[in-house]
């Protein structure tokens, strides 16, 4: 079968397709015929070499997180799903048993049934930042109408589920996005929408509960300008330095520093397949056919993406 791989950090060109064998079931496994997966901007930043402390610098490696599929075989300890169940879910360990390939073995506790009134392509789009989107939410504490939250950087595929999962807590929620992304972020449930192209945000008088950062752009010292006293700064893209400074932080300012990692969990993806049964939108910007793996990932890296960009594997 064909999987991408790569054998040194660098731009999407590193990445190229290699021939390896279909992986064999074990008892809590199931192997999925991959038809989609999405690209997170884990995937390039693990591949550029930006996160070397979690990644380490062996290779091969190999990169996608989430995917969509059929199920093709099932290991003999797995009885909820069976051979011909259309499934989404999410690989344990991206470097090692990459999505993008054309066959996954998975532990089956990591494979959801698809939600019949959504494609491959939107099913692929939700586990890692869906599941994101739900612990930023735990994080943020009691949300409710009164609650002030700032989403900065709200359009990408984390903002797109955040927005509608703090409107569904008729949360007053205030979106920075750029110009093309106005839109998105109000119909997504946004009451106030920022263009980061035109105004900046901290030329405004206004505080917040909450500020989220997903542009990676903006630190937590800034970030707390923004910050109503006893308000809260959620960083999505900490580093492990931030996540020890952060549990000092908070012992003496009342400003906290909050860290969100998230592990996609069947908890957590039960309430987002009710949530997309009740109306949740996912927008899939871009799909694109397998043979142009790398020109998907140079159109995701490039930003200005609004949802998610798709790899299409098996039709
Ligand atoms: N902690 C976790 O478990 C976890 C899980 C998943 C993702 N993440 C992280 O969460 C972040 C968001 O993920 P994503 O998939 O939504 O990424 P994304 O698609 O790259 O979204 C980033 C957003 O920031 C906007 N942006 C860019 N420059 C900005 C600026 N100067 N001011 C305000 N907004 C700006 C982008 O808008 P334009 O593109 O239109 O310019 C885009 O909407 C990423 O850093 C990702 O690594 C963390």
């Amino acid at each position: 079968m064909k999987a991408i791989a790569y054998n040194q950090f660098g731009t999407s060109e590193v990445l190229h397709i290699v021939e390896q064998s279909k992986p064999s079931v074990k008892n809590d496994q199931v192997l999925i015929k991959v038809k989609t997966f999405s690209i997170n901007s884990m995937d390039w930043k693990i591949r550029k070499g930006e996160m070397k402390l979690m990644s380490g610098s062996k290779f091969p490696k190999h990169t996608g997180a989430d995917f969509a599929g059929i199920v093709e075989e099932v290991g003999s300890g797995v009885n909820h799903l069976k051979k011909g169940d259309e499934v989404f879910g999410v690989v344990k360990n991206l470097m090692k048993e990459g999505a993008s390939a054309e066959y996954v073995a998975v532990s089956a506790s990591l494979v959801w049934k698809k939600p019949a009134a959504i494609s491959f392509a939107q099913a692929a789009s939700i586990p890692v930042v869906g599941t994101a989107a739900l612990s930023a939410l735990e994080k943020m504490g009691n949300i409710t109408p009164q609650s002030s939250i700032l989403v900065n950087g709200a359009t990408g595929g984390f903002g797109m589920f955040l927005l509608q999962l703090l409107q569904q807590k008729n949360a007053n929620i205030s979106a920075v996005a750029s110009t093309k992304g106005l839109a998105f972020a109000k119909k997504w449930g946004a009451n106030k929408v920022i263009d980061y192209s035109k105004e900046n945000v901290f030329s405004k008088q206004t505080k917040y509960d909450v500020v989220i950062d997903l542009s990676g752009k903006m630190s937590y010292k800034n970030g707390k300008k923004l910050l109503k006293n006893r308000g809260s700064f959620l960083n999505v893209t900490p580093q492990p330095i931030q996540i020890i400074a952060s549990l000092f932080n908070n012992l003496f300012t009342s400003k906290k520093h909050i860290v969100v990692l998230s592990n996609p969990s069947t908890k957590q993806t039960e309430k987002l397949i009710k949530a997309v049964n009740e109306g949740l939108q996912i927008e899939v910007n871009k799909v694109f056919p397998f043979n142009q793996f790398k020109e998907a990932y140079k159109y995701a890296e490039k930003g200005g993406v609004i949802g998610k960009v798709v790899v299409e594997i098996n039709e």
